[in-house]
């Protein structure tokens, strides 16, 4: 999927990352920066229908296995459904449909296993099913069927046996439930010209197409699908692929749609819909509404350059014969990338020139590019089975920078992977709590664990580490490699092993370019253990040494590594600004002679951070790199001095370095006038914010921080004609500038929004600064402020703009008006579902919200467990919400006390964040004791 649990997943991230900075503005910023790469996090979907899952038993059975055998392959399906948009006499919302599926027997076998989940099955003569033999076969006779509802198959045994090498075609009919739980099958409701609309839509990935159909659910049993849709005339139908045929059916008013044959593909890509909805060409389809507002314009611009870009990338041309993106009321990940019917969210497809903002534009660009890539990469070439995850998701986080790049080349959306995916990935990457990017094929098996590989560490760290290899082989090396991979597996499914077979045969025709090591064995090193190496480098002596980065100093590893935690480190670097040769570290200490250096010169590595490690120096190297950021930053690439910044923090919070040696490297801002260096050190300061905001510390952090923001903030105040032509880092000034008081920030935003309040109709916030100025106004503001932020809200025809509001509700001060927003998040007419968890984390992320929303969050565990199910992403960005600000015993206590409490109900895919919560609230405690009285001391030497 898109990046998207990432919404949930990243929006919700955004909001964590930033919390802290006087709570105010920092949200409104995390909204639009975040490109949600929580994307990641965001994409993932709830499963409602899913019963908690025990371990299995210790039955043998074919069908106690999460695994299909072997023993039976899908050749094509015949499905034809009929969504009905409307109550049955039950009260129900409903949909039937008749399936059939050829297969061809591989092995001698007496049963069938087929998936499917909360359908109820026709019975003809007693079976739920019919079985033919194709071709002048004879089918043996139909024994018993039954349900096996925790691995979720229909169990066929025969009397006789299927014969290896025959075809078979099995029947079934069947009704669902059409309900509104995103996932499968499943109906979204809005509202257009005061008129409720029902669509009917689906989400297969990654367990779900055996809630739609009964069928091989499972990513390597590719099949061709010839798909009919029934639906009311006045909807369009859209599936997979193009529509060959339209059908009225006579005396009624219904037309039968019917699709040609797709190619071979996986389950998890099909998609249908049954909407009013319109499109604008290369086919953007959506409301009616936001069609007519032009909203999908920027969409259609950047999809045909960002389809040419991989056509060429991969050398390959597009696979299908159409491209449909379809922008959803209602859907839980960001996006996802059915092959030929991409649906997203209506954030990351849908852009208002009048009312969105920059960041709006490049979470759309990275989330087309992102799913576009998986039209290759994913689609036509799968991953046999869901432990290779990462592969699919990494790669299409690492080129969809690349996609976006290539349609808006203006933007340096490049430089950005190391902010949402190097840096994010090196945050749970250093616990001791993390995993490998690669998992056995056997450890993951239930729909809990299938959805729990959808996280930062597939998503992001495999993109940091795909990049890594592309720059090591170089980008033309990397493509041409992968070109031959996908021609390889084109229409099949591979695994990570083949993909670098074929990456080393492109170096081996390469002459020129030389490993230490081959392709697999410099990778498995990154993909077979977790975590990442910190390089320190010795520039009196040369020494280059590596260690496993850890966050926390005392942290004991359980997990073993067949590579004890060391790594074939490629290193770019440069000397006193002069590029030199890579060197690679391929042992656990080294002299490289070329790092010594002489006293007026320094050492920078890891340039342009290609690589998935952190940087330690000695002392003299450190003292000579930030002489050098503050005589003259820009020798030093804007990437890098991001990295210094990020490192440095990273260091000190693992004391390996000094945490005012970390602070120093803040000296310079107040010379830095680029996004990405502010917007790490922000995300660093966090860390200290939300740690001493109940401090006396703050009061000297807010003081020193002012300092450093002045300039900026004046500085774009001029260059921007008095803030009326924004870009990206003037929203940093402006929100940092107003959070630490900065005069006449406040006073702005204030008088913008009551500007707004005298005249609804007509908003002139300009876009790029709506959410620091709604979240600054509510903060300052009570009752008042907040019900018309709430009207608003509730009135917004553009999700960018609902999104802006819903996470600017969560900064006022006003407990009453926190705790009433929190019970809305239970009430869908109020908050969408797809919204709750998000919402809760934008008022965990406010200093006087937090522990209500932690008390919440407790109290009603239960309903929230039920309500989304085990299998959901979004508990692990739940969790990490809520406990984001935790530092103290107290907490601590409070922490393990909770998953003591709810054992029994248990936390589903949020286990590994609530093992992650506690983990870093224990190294935070131990940390404050010996660093809290520095940090004070220095902020208040600094701010004098
Ligand atoms: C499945 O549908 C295809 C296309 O409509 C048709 O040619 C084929 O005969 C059908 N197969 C069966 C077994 O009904
Ligand atoms: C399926 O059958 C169960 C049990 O009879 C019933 O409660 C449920 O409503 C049925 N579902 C549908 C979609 O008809
Ligand atoms: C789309 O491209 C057209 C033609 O280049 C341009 O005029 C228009 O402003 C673009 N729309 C958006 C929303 O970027
Ligand atoms: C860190 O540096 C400060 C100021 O130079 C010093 O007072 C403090 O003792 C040092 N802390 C450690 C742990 O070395
Ligand atoms: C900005 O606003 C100030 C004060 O209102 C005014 O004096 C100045 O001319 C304005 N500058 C621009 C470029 O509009
Ligand atoms: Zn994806």
């Amino acid at each position: 999927m898109g990046k998207g649990y990432y919404i949930s997943k990243h929006l919700a991230t955004a909001a964590m990352v930033l919390a802290a900075i006087a709570l105010v503005t920092i949200i409104a910023l995390s909204v639009v920066y975040n490109r949600e790469k929580s994307k990641n996090a965001a994409k993932f979907s709830k499963a409602t229908t899913l019963p908690v899952f025990p371990t299995p038993k210790t039955s043998n059975e074919p069908w106690d296995k999460y695994r299909l055998p072997d023993t039976l392959s899908p050749q094509y399906y015949n499905v034809t459904l009929w969504p009905r948009l409307v109550k049955n006499a039950n009260g129900m919302y409903i949909f039937t449909g008749i399936s059939g599926v050829m297969f061809t027997c591989e092995k001698k076998t007496d049963l069938i296993l087929i998936h499917s989940n909360k359908l109820n099955l026709t019975v003809f003569k007693g079976h739920h099913a019919k079985l033919t033999g194709l071709s002048g076969v004879t089918a043996p006779a139909i024994k018993t069927t039954w349900f096996q509802s925790e691995t979720q198959y229909l169990v066929i045994q025969l009397e006789g046996k299927l014969k290896p090498g025959k075809d078979y075609w099995l029947y079934t009919e069947f009704t669902g439930e059409l309900a509104d739980d995103l996932e499968g099958f499943y109906r979204s409701e809005y509202m257009e010209n005061g008129e409720k609309k029902i669509i009917a839509i689906t989400q297969m990935q990654a367990t779900y197409a055996r809630k739609a159909f009964p069928c091989f659910d499972e990513p390597g049993m590719k099949a061709v699908f010839h798909i009919t849709l029934i639906h009311d005339r006045g909807t369009t139908a859209l599936s997979n692929s193009q529509e060959i045929k339209n059908v009225i059916i006579d005396g009624m008013a219904i037309t039968r749609t019917i699709f040609g044959p797709t190619k071979r593909m996986s389950t998890y890509l099909i998609a249908f819909v049954v909407s009013d909805f319109t499109y604008i060409d290369v086919r953007i389809w959506a409301r009616k509404k936001a069609i007519e507002d032009r909203q999908g314009d920027y969409a259609l611009n950047i999809t045909q350059p960002i389809l040419e870009f991989f056509e060429k990338y991969y050398n390959t041309s597009y696979p299908l014969s159409k491209s449909d993106q379809i922008a959803l009321p209602d859907f839980n990940s960001g996006a996802m990338e059915n092959w030929g019917l991409v649906a997203y969210r209506e954030t990351a497809l849908l852009y208002d020139p009048r009312t969105s903002a920059n960041g709006n534009k490049q979470r759309i660009v990275t989330v087309v590019s992102h799913e576009l890539a998986h039209m290759w990469f994913g689609n036509l070439v799968t991953v046999k089975w869901w432990n290779d995850l990462w592969l699919n998701e990494g790669f299409a986080s690492y080129v969809e920078y690349l996609g976006a790049d290539y349609a808006e080349p203006t933007w340096n959306m490049k430089d950005q992977t190391i902010l949402y995916d190097l840096q994010s990935a090196f945050a749970v990457d250093s616990l001791t709590s993390s995993h490998p990017l690669s998992r056995k094929e056997e450890e993951v098996n239930t729909p809990s664990e299938i959805s729990e590989m959808f996280n930062t560490i597939s998503y992001s760290k495999g993109a940091a580490v795909l990049k890594m290899l592309s720059e090591f082989l170089t980008e033309s090396v990397f493509a041409k490699g992968l070109s031959n991979y996908l021609k390889q597996f084109a229409f099949g499914s591979s695994v990570h092993s083949d993909l670098w077979e074929y990456l080393q045969k492109a170096v081996d025709q390469t002459p020129g370019i030389k490993l230490p090591y081959s392709v697999h064995e410099i990778m498995n090193r990154w993909i077979l253990q977790m975590g990442f190496p910190v390089v320190t480098i010795d520039t009196r002596t040369g020494n280059v040494s590596q260690k496993h980065f850890l966050l926390e100093p005392e942290a004991v590893v359980d997990r073993k590594s067949e590579f004890n935690y060391e790594w074939f480190v490629p290193i770019k670097w440069m000397k006193k600004g002069q590029v030199q040769d890579q060197l690679w570290l391929l042992q656990k200490s080294a002299i490289h002679k070329p790092m010594k250096v002489s006293k007026n010169e320094w050492v920078l590595a890891n340039l342009h951070v290609s690589g998935y490690f952190r940087v330690n120096y000695d002392l003299g190297n450190w003292e000579r790199l930030l002489s050098q950021l503050e005589s003259n930053h820009q020798v030093i690439p804007v990437v890098n001095r991001a990295q210094i910044l990020d490192d440095a923090f990273n260091l000190a919070r693992a004391s390996i370095i000094n945490i005012t040696l970390a602070l120093r490297t803040t000296k310079y801002l107040l010379h830095e006038r680029e996004y990405i260096p502010w917007e790490a050190a922000l995300r660093n300061l966090n860390y200290f914010f939300q740690l001493f905001d109940r401090s006396e510390v703050y009061g000297a952090m807010q003081a020193y921080l002012k300092k450093q923001v002045k300039p900026l903030f004046e500085y774009f105040g001029t260059i921007s004609s008095n803030w009326t032509t924004i870009f990206m880092s003037h929203i940093i000034a402006l929100s940092l500038a107003c959070s630490t008081g900065v005069e006449g920030c406040r006073e702005l935003t204030r008088s913008w929004f009551k500007k707004w309040m005298q005249n609804p109709p007509n908003n002139a916030i300009h876009p790029n600064l709506r959410s620091t100025v709604y979240c600054n106004a509510i903060a300052a503001g009570g009752a008042e402020e907040w019900n018309f932020g709430w009207q608003m809200f509730q009135k917004a025809t553009v999700a960018a703009e609902a999104v802006k509001l819903r996470s600017a509700l969560a900064c006022t001060k006003v407990p009453w008006l926190l705790n009433r927003y929190l019970e809305y998040t239970m009430n869908p007419e109020k908050i969408r579902k797809q919204d709750a968890t998000s919402t809760i984390g934008y008022i965990a992320s406010n200093i006087i919200g937090q522990p209500l929303a932690w008390d919440f969050v407790r109290a009603n565990w239960d309903y929230f467990f039920k309500l989304y199910g085990t299998g959901s992403f979004i508990f692990s960005g739940l969790i990490r919400d809520v406990t984001y600000r935790f530092c103290t015993p107290f907490e601590l206590s409070q922490l393990k006390r909770f998953q003591k409490d709810n054992a029994e109900t248990g936390f589903g895919s949020g286990t590994q964040a609530l093992q992650q919560a506690i983990e870093k609230t224990t190294a935070k405690i131990k940390w404050l004791e010996g660093n809290k009285e520095p940090v004070l001391q220095w902020f208040l030497s600094e701010s004098a």
